[in-house]
């Protein structure tokens, strides 16, 4: 958005104010989706900004939606996302959980043994069949400003929980299928390298998890952990193509 148009704007509306640029936020994601591997897909974290104009710019790209409340779902439907959402976050109700699967949120994030246990009774409850990712907190710090993974922490299973003996059979729970390894390293990541370098550790930690529970490894879900100076630096030369 150029400074002239940001000056008309604050003439009309005041200020401070908050615009936003669609086609700036739509180029952004095919450019992200043109560079992520044939088969990937990429979710957008409702938490990051709900604002329908964005949401449903988003979803027109092709990118899926990512929630963690009932506002949130709430803000999801508003835009039109219906198919392919996911529920992610530590502290699930069991009312919560329910009325993400009378909206036919089927797909969730699993951040322990307590929150396996409490999907799978929800979802028998419901008579539905749903399917889970672990939320791992692999061993390895991140190269993150704000590291959510590598130190003790609310969000996911430690690592060591889930190679030690008896874990798989914790996991064998009613309704619920485990299907895949979601690691989520930290926020603001400043470089394109350490990025890299966090996506590989995801990608390790999901072997090492999904080959010590005998688990079919369906989906990794990883990041998001794009710096927002990164996203302005790939407008001109080094980190083009990521974000
Ligand atoms: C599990 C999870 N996924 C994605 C995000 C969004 O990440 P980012 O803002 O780094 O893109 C967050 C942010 O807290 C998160 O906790």
């Amino acid at each position: 958005m150029n400074t002239a148009f940001a000056h008309q704007l604050i003439e009309k509306h005041g200020s401070p104010l908050y615009a936003y640029d669609l086609d700036a936020v739509k180029k952004r994601a095919q450019t992200l989706l043109a560079a992520l591997p044939q088969g990937s897909r990429l979710y957008y974290s409702f938490k990051a900004n709900p604002l329908p104009a964005i949401a449903r710019e988003l979803r027109e790209q092709g990118v899926r939606a990512e929630i963690t409340s009932d506002g949130e779902l709430l803000a999801a439907q508003n835009a039109g996302f219906e198919d392919g959402i996911v529920f992610g976050g530590p502290g699930k109700s069991e009312k919560m959980i329910s009325r993400m699967l009378e909206n036919d949120v089927i797909h969730f994030s699993c951040e322990s043994f307590t929150d396996a246990a409490r999907l799978s009774k929800m979802a028998v409850k419901a008579g539905m069949k749903i399917k889970a990712m672990l939320r791992v907190n692999p061993q390895q710090a991140p190269d993150a400003r704000l590291a959510m993974s590598g130190v003790e922490s609310q969000f996911g299973f430690d690592e060591a929980l889930l190679l030690a003996d008896g874990a798989a059979d914790r996991l064998k729970l009613p309704n619920l299928t485990i299907n895949g390894v979601h690691v989520y390293f930290g926020t603001q990541v400043a470089s394109v390298e350490a990025l890299a370098k966090n996506t590989q550790c995801a990608l390790e930690t999901a072997a090492r998890v999904s080959g010590a529970l005998g688990l079919e490894c369906e989906v990794i879900n990883v990041g998001g952990g794009f710096h927002a100076a990164l996203c302005q630096r790939g407008r001109g030369q080094r980190s083009r193509g990521l974000a």
